[in-house]
C-alpha cells in the first residue's frame, strides 16, 4: 500500500500524516482541537501546542496514520511493554506495541508501533485498514467467542509478528493480550489466527470460511 506522507514541522517536532491509513477516528482532532482540524490547511499545524503535548495526541492515533520525530530531545516513541490487539465494532482491528508487519516475500516489511488491519476483508490496502468497512456494511460487535483460539499464554515481551497469508486469515506470532471491542474479555496468548475476510461464523478468529468465500489478498504463502 501507499503510505505517502504529508509533513508538518516546527523547530522542536516533525509530524507526519498519512492520507492512506488515517481512517477519521478524530482522536486528534477531539484531543487537541487547535492543532488537528480538519478542512483547515494545513490541517495540523503542530506550532498550535506544546511539542509534548502534540507528540501525546500523535501517539494516540491508533492507526499509525500520525507520526513523529522530535528536534528538541523530547522522548521519541516508546512501545508499550505488552502488545495489545483490540477489537472495534464493525470496525477493524487495532494493534499497540511492538509490531513486525510481514509481507508477502516473508520479510519484516514494517516495524510499527501502531496499525489497524482490515477484518472485513473490503480494504483496498489491506493488511490495513482503509475504512471500507463503512461502505461494506461490515457488522460484528467484536466479541470474543472462541476462548481456546489463543494459545500458549506467555512471558510479556518481545515484538508480535503480524502474518497476513495469502488469501487467507492474520497469524499472529509473539506474545499479546486480545481484547473485545468492550473491554470485557481480554485474552493472552503468543500464537493465534484472526479472520481478514469478514465472512468467519467464529469472529475474531478464522474457521476457514475464506476459501468457500473466494477471498483474495496478498500475503505470505502458504
Ligand atoms: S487519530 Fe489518526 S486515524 Fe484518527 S483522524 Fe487523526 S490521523 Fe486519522
Ligand atoms: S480469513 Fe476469514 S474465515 Fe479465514
Amino acid at each position: 500500500m501507499s503510505d505517502k506522507r504529508h509533513t508538518f514541522a516546527t523547530d522542536a517536532i516533525t509530524v507526519t500524516w498519512s492520507k492512506a491509513r488515517c481512517i477519521h477516528a478524530a482522536e486528534c482532532v477531539r484531543r487537541l482541537p487547535m492543532v488537528f482540524e480538519p478542512g483547515r490547511r494545513p490541517w495540523v499545524t503542530p506550532d498550535a501546542a506544546s511539542a509534548d503535548r502534540v507528540a501525546q495526541v500523535v501517539e494516540a492515533c491508533p492507526t499509525g496514520a500520525l507520526q513523529h520525530t522530535r528536534h528538541d530531545g523530547g522522548a521519541a516513541e516508546a512501545a508499550p511493554t505488552v502488545n495489545t490487539v483490540r477489537l472495534t465494532r464493525n470496525g477493524p482491528t487495532y494493534l499497540k506495541g511492538r509490531l513486525e508487519l510481514i509481507g508477502p516475500d516473508g520479510e519484516v516489511a514494517m516495524r510499527e508501533t501502531r496499525m489497524a488491519i482490515c477484518r472485513c476483508g473490503a480494504s483496498r490496502h489491506k493488511p490495513l485498514c482503509d475504512n471500507a468497512h463503512r461502505e461494506a456494511g461490515f457488522s460484528d460487535a467484536g466479541a470474543i467467542s472462541d476462548l481456546d483460539s489463543v494459545q500458549d499464554p506467555g512471558a510479556p515481551g518481545g515484538a508480535l509478528r503480524v502474518i497476513p497469508h495469502a488469501n487467507g486469515p492474520l497469524q499472529l506470532e509473539g506474545p499479546f493480550a486480545l481484547a473485545s471491542a468492550d473491554g470485557a474479555t481480554m485474552l493472552t496468548g503468543t500464537s493465534t489466527w484472526l479472520c481478514r475476510c469478514g465472512q468467519s461464523q467464529s469472529k475474531p478468529f478464522c474457521d476457514g470460511s475464506h476459501a468457500a468465500a473466494g477471498f483474495t489478498a496478498e500475503g505470505v504463502p502458504d
